[in-house]
C-alpha cells in the first residue's frame, strides 16, 4: 500500500524525482494502445482496402462503450455480411446487471459500422437480434447481422468526419464558458429515434452536479460494484499497451508511481488508502465543472430499443464533437443494482422521464481541453471466422 510517507516523499521531490530519467518516466505515453485511431484515419491498404467489412470494422471499434471493455466480436464467415456477437467475458455484471449499457455500446458500434460503409460507397442493412432478443441477459445469440451492398447513391453522413476526434472527456470543463442553447439544440437534432432533452439552466445544472456526485459516491462505496471498475483499471502506459481496454489511469504522476511500484490495484480498491484519497478530487472535478446536461430515453426497453439508443448516442456524441463540445456520460444513477434504486428513481423525476420509459443515457457537457484518445484492441483481433 502507498503510505502517506512514501507518497509525500515522491511528490516532494524525493527518491523518484531525483533519479536520473524521472522526467522521461513521467512523460511516458502508450506506444501502441492508441494505434487503431491512427489506422482508421489512414487511407486503406491491404485487406482494409479489399474488404469493405474490414474497413468498416476499423471505424466501428472506435465506438464508445462501458468501461471501454470493447465487448464486440465480428464473425465474417458469411460473404458480404458481418455477424456481431457480445463477448461474454467483457460484460459488467455489477454495474450493468441486465447488459443494457453493453447493448448501447454495441449500438454505437453498429452505427459507426454503417457510417463507415456508407463513406466507402456501400449501404448496410442492419438486422438487430436476428435470432431473437435475449432477456433478461445477453446470451450466445448474435446482437446484429449487417449485410453490405455496393450502392452508388450511398451518402456520407456529415457526422462521420468527427469519428476520430471524438473523446469521452473526464477533465475539468471551463466554468467561464456557458454552453449556448443553439449548440445544444443542433446537437439534439442528430438523434433519430430516442427522446432527448438538455438543460443549461444554472440552478438545474447545480442540482444535477450535486446529485450526480452523490450517485458516484454510492458506486464508490459499494465495494463489489467499485471493485468491478478497479479490476479493469489499466495503471500507466505499460499496462495500457499490454491490455488496451478498460479504464485508463494515466498521467505523469501515475507513470512515476507505477514505475516505482508504488501504486497497485489493491490501493485503488482500498477506500481508506492515500491513493484513493488523492484520486477522489480528480474524479469529483468533472462533476463540479459540468456546464450543461443532456439525456436520452426510449418509450420501451427491448434489446432493439437499447441498440437504437446506442446508435443515437454515438450520433449525439459526434454532433457534440462537431460543436466543439466536450462530453462525458454520468451513468451511475441509471444503473440497475439495489443500492442505486433511490437515485435511479430520483433522476427519472428530475428529468421528467415518462412513466414506463427508460432513461438510456445521461451526459455532462462543456468546453474542455484536448485529450488523447482511449486505448483500443486492433480491429482484426476482434474478428472470428475470417
Ligand atoms: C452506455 C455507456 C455508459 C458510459 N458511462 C460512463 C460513465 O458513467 N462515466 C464515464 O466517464 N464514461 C462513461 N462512458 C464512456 C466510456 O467509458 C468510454 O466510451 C470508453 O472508456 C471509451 O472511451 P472513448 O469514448 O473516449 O472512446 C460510457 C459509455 C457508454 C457507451
Amino acid at each position: 500500500m502507498t503510505t502517506r510517507r512514501t507518497f509525500l516523499k515522491l511528490v516532494g521531490g524525493g527518491v523518484i524525482l531525483a533519479a536520473a530519467g524521472a522526467t522521461w518516466v513521467a512523460t511516458r505515453t502508450p506506444a501502441t494502445a492508441r494505434d487503431p485511431w491512427l489506422e482508421a484515419a489512414e487511407p486503406p491498404t491491404g485487406e482494409r482496402a479489399s474488404d469493405v467489412r474490414r474497413f468498416a470494422l476499423s471505424y466501428a471499434i472506435l465506438a464508445p462503450n462501458p468501461h471501454n471493455m470493447q465487448p464486440w466480436i465480428a464473425d465474417l464467415s458469411e460473404p458480404d455480411a458481418v455477424r456481431l456477437y457480445c463477448d461474454p467475458a467483457r460484460k459488467l455484471p455489477e454495474t450493468d446487471p441486465y447488459d443494457r449499457q453493453t447493448v448501447i455500446g454495441l449500438g454505437c458500434f453498429s452505427e459507426l459500422l454503417a457510417m463507415a460503409a456508407n463513406a466507402a460507397g456501400y449501404s448496410v442493412d442492419v438486422i438487430p437480434f436476428p435470432e431473437g432478443e435475449p432477456q433478461p441477459r445477453l446470451d450466445e445469440r448474435p446482437v446484429a447481422r449487417f449485410v453490405f451492398r455496393k450502392d452508388e447513391d450511398a451518402a456520407v453522413d456529415p457526422l462521420f468526419r468527427h469519428v476520430t476526434d471524438r473523446r469521452t472527456n473526464r477533465e475539468a470543463f471551463d466554468t467561464a464558458r456557458p454552453v449556448a442553447n443553439e449548440s445544444l439544440e443542433r446537437m439534439l437534432q442528430s438523434v433519430r429515434s430516442s427522446d432527448a432533452g438538455f438543460t443549461n439552466d444554472e440552478k438545474r445544472v447545480a442540482d444535477l452536479r450535486e446529485f450526480s456526485w452523490s450517485a458516484m459516491e454510492v458506486e464508490l462505496y459499494t465495494p463489489r460494484v467499485y471493485q468491478e471498475s478497479v479490476d479493469v483499471m489499466r495503471v500507466g502506459s505499460r499496462e495500457m499497451d499490454r491490455n488496451p481496454d478498460g479504464i485508463a489511469v494515466d498521467g505523469p504522476m501515475i507513470e512515476l508511481l507505477a514505475a516505482a511500484g508504488l501504486i497497485s490495484h489493491k490501493d485503488l480498491a482500498d477506500v481508506s488508502s492515500i491513493t484513493f484519497e488523492q484520486g477522489l478530487p480528480l474524479i469529483r472535478v468533472s462533476f463540479e465543472t459540468a456546464m450543461a446536461f443532456a439525456w436520452m430515453s426510449t418509450a420501451g426497453n427491448t434489446r432493439r430499443d437499447q441498440l437504437a439508443a446506442g446508435r443515437d448516442y454515438i450520433r449525439l456524441h459526434l454532433a457534440a464533437t462537431g460543436e466543439g463540445l466536450a462530453l462525458q456520460p454520468f451513468s451511475q444513477a441509471l444503473q440497475e443494482y439495489p443500492e442505486m434504486a433511490g437515485h435511479y428513481a430520483a433522476i427519472r423525476k428530475k428529468l421528467a422521464i415518462d412513466d414506463g420509459a427508460t432513461l438510456q443515457m445521461f451526459v455532462r457537457l462543456g468546453y474542455g481541453s484536448s485529450i488523447e484518445p482511449s486505448p483500443r484492441w486492433p480491429y482484426d483481433s476482434r474478428i472470428e471466422h475470417a
